[in-house]
């Protein structure tokens, strides 16, 4: 390996280090006496679930040294954290996308930070186009596997040794003890909650009809521009890992109307009491 490479990656891990170290002197400062167990990152439009954190405190990510800022109208930039029920949860609200122009590596720093802050779980939630009749606007989906193979993987490259194995197994990416958590928590809540596979595209261009046929004849029943990037990187740092997408539009050429962002955070919008109702309830329920 090249000198400059090694130097680069050495540089990219004492960064994720220094921000760890920076968010856990934070969380000490706050009084919150635990670590936090559970990370959850807030998807478009679904950021209210911060307000039921509580006993904790919070940092704009522009405070925290090396942290990655966010461009997307939608995503704040502020991680929070505190509890939920007795569970010690930290909350990224506002996350990172390939298509903003960050390399891989940087999408998933987030995940590695919260990692390295001692996180055991993680609760990902998105924004999602329905590909089919199965789920349409408004509904909750929990994810039950997701097809990410066309992009470029976050483990590729060597500093990712650091956190887990160089070929990591992906056969159970959504754990299942947590989905029959999820199920119990949406019966007790009286939410729809029904499973599905969520494909995973680039961007920053929604989909054309032909690839959302394509997708659809693959399995997926949501498709969006996140998620599985973060999943692989908490899989592989042997984080469990749970998902849901809040379906905000028929995927193109499955509906009548062109898709644009502001109708996304506008449905997710709608959508956010149940939503936060849901992700409460299954934090609170979160096994030890
Ligand atoms: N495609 C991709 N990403 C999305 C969509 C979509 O239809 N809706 C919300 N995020």
């Amino acid at each position: 390996m090249g000198n400059q490479k090694k130097y680069d990656e050495n540089c990219y891990l004492t960064g994720l280090k220094n921000a760890a170290e920076y968010i856990m002197k934070e969380i000490r400062i706050s009084g919150l006496k635990e670590t936090p167990a559970v990370a959850v990152i807030l998807g478009s439009g679904l950021g209210a679930f911060a307000d039921c954190i509580s006993g904790g405190g919070s940092l704009n990510y522009a405070e925290i040294p090396g942290f990655v800022q966010t461009t997307v109208k939608g995503h704040e930039g502020r991680l929070i954290w505190g509890r939920v029920g007795k569970t010690p949860v930290i909350a990224m609200k506002g996350r990172f996308h390939y298509y903003e122009g960050h390399d891989m590596a940087k999408v998933v720093s987030g995940v590695r930070i919260m990692k390295l802050c001692g996180i055991k779980g993680l609760l990902v939630t998105n924004a999602a186009g329905g590909t089919g009749e199965k789920f349409l606007p408004g509904d909750l989906m929990l994810i039950k596997d997701h097809l990410g193979m066309f992009t470029p993987s976050p483990l590729r490259g060597n500093e990712s040794d650091y956190f887990g194995p160089r070929f990591p197994d992906m056969s159970k990416p959504y754990s299942e003890r947590l989905m029959r958590i999820a199920q119990a928590a949406a019966l007790e809540e009286g939410i729809d909650l029904k499973k599905g596979i969520y494909a995973y595209m680039q961007g920053p261009s929604y989909e054309t009809p032909a690839e959302i046929r394509a997708l659809s004849g693959l399995g997926a029943d949501a498709v969006g521009m996140s998620t599985v990037p973060e999943v692989i990187a908490a899989r592989h740092a042997g984080i469990e890992v749970i998902g849901i997408s809040c379906i905000t539009n028929s995927a193109a050429g499955t509906g009548d109307k062109e898709i644009s962002h502001d109708d996304v955070m506008s449905v997710s919008g709608k959508v956010e009491n149940t939503f936060v109702r849901l992700v409460a309830k299954i934090i609170s329920m979160w096994p030890g």
